[in-house]
């Protein structure tokens, strides 16, 4: 199973609308594919139309390997599974920093549901707490929307600074632009010249697009009710050039 998590720092940038689109597109291509909601917003739940309920809460989840079978839930869409979220993650921090291994219990959580699948989305929250830290150990590729402006940048580059210092054995970084709208200056500064300083950037970007908003009240990802969109395309263009990147 390759882990994808969708990471930054910042909050509102696009990470939860990255998470279902591409987890949609790889499962409608035939991989297996889970979407972790690892935010006590719930977010991918409510885009899935998944009742977030956790029986017991994180702790149990992080005490019995088995409990995380229990959680899978269907999402109506073939070949597409959610491991959903509910308020209880917002003390996930707590009980790992209580563990006898407390940057290891995320890895372990889904060590069981690696044979049953080929890809797995983690949905996270904003933040660089403790669960973000296990977030890191076990991730294969992570992924890093950004609207383009110096200060995303800032935070970006201290991102990385921090992956270097820890070391973390496997994961590979891949930034990308979301909400970019090349009418403001700001957009067109930054964008204009990523490639030369950062080649690490994808080529690809997801344009700023009501028809993207829409989501929240469709409830469904993008494919479903803009099938034929230019939006639609970006995450199509925006997935192929991260397989590419991450084979
Ligand atoms: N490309 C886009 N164009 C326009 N609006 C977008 C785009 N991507 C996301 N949005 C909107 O921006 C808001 C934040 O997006 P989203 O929830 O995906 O961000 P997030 O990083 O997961 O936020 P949080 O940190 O709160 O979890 C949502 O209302 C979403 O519909
Ligand atoms: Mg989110």
């Amino acid at each position: 199973m390759k882990i994808f998590s969708v990471y930054n720092i910042k909050g509102g940038v696009g990470k939860t609308t990255t998470s279902v689109n591409l987890a949609y597109l790889s499962a409608a291509a035939g991989a297996q594919t889970l979407i972790w909601d690892l935010d006590p917003q719930g977010g991918t739940s409510y885009y899935l139309c998944v009742k977030p309920k956790i029986k017991g809460g994180p702790e149990e989840l992080l005490q019995s390997k088995s409990r995380t079978m229990t959680q899978l839930r269907m999402t109506g869409y073939p070949n597409l599974d959610l491991l959903p979220s509910d308020i209880s993650y917002r003390h996930l921090d707590a009980h790992l920093a209580k563990s006898s291994k407390p940057l290891m219990g995320l890895e372990r959580m889904v060590a069981p549901l690696a044979k049953q699948y080929d890809h797995m989305f983690v949905d996270c929250p904003p933040g660089l707490s403790l669960v973000i830290e296990n977030v890191f150990q076990m991730t294969d590729v992570l992924l890093v929307p950004m609207i383009p402006t110096p200060l995303s940048l800032r935070a970006y580059n201290r991102l990385v600074q921090f992956l270097v210092k820890r070391r973390t054995k496997k994961l590979r970084v891949i930034p990308f632009f979301n909400m970019v709208n090349q009418e403001k200056p700001i957009h067109r500064v930054v964008t204009r010249n990523i490639g030369e300083k950062h080649p690490i950037f994808l080529k690809n970007s997801i344009p700023e697009s009501t028809m993207m908003e829409a989501m929240g009240v469709k409830r469904s990802p993008i494919f479903t009710y803009a099938r034929e969109s230019s939006e639609a395309d970006s995450f199509r263009f925006l997935w192929q050039e991260i397989q590419e990147r991450s084979r």
